[in-house]
């Protein structure tokens, strides 16, 4: 779908005129997936590994996250358009933005909570990811209260 089309029910708004931040793109998530019909709706744990390479100067602040099983990744959803506030998914009722997991928002940003499978150097593999390759990653943390003095 055009990002210009609308389906039935659905509303933009106009964008305000200027962002209130600005953040930091920290890596890079590499996926199989190179369009939205193949990426997943909702990330698996029995789903590919893919690599999340963050960038050289972060390395440092991954010490420690080895000893962790799951983590939670957030990222950013780079190719959705960010002025919907009612949706119709596919074969689904309109609902408002709030309401629901599309990457469609005003601030893209999605949360995953994958297995950690290894950690070598500044990049991590994990299980459990939807997004597409080359999608730019935001946050890592551990799963809340998953360690000691979390
Ligand atoms: C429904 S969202 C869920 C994301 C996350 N698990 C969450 O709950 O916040 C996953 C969908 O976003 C779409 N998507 C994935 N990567 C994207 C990207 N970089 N830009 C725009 N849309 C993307 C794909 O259609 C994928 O199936």
């Amino acid at each position: 779908m055009n990002d210009s089309e609308l389906r039935t029910g659905e509303v933009a708004v106009d964008l305000p005129r200027q962002t209130d931040a600005a953040l930091y793109f920290i890596g890079t998530i590499r996926t199989p997936w190179k369009t939205r019909q193949e990426c997943p709706k909702r990330g698996s744990p029995d789903g590919p590994i893919c690599s999340i390479v963050l960038d050289e100067r972060w390395r440092q602040g991954l010490t420690g996250i080895a000893g962790h099983k799951r983590i939670q990744v957030l990222y950013w959803m780079n190719r959705a358009r960010r002025d919907l506030v009612l949706q119709t998914p596919f074969q689904r009722p309109t609902r408002g933005t709030f309401a629901l997991r599309s990457p469609v928002r005003p601030n893209p940003i999605a949360s995953s909570l994958v297995d950690l499978v290894s950690v070598e150097g500044a990049t991590l593999q994990v299980r459990g990811l939807d997004c597409l390759d080359g999608t730019p990653l935001l946050d890592l943390k551990p799963e809340h209260g998953a360690h000691e003095g979390a």
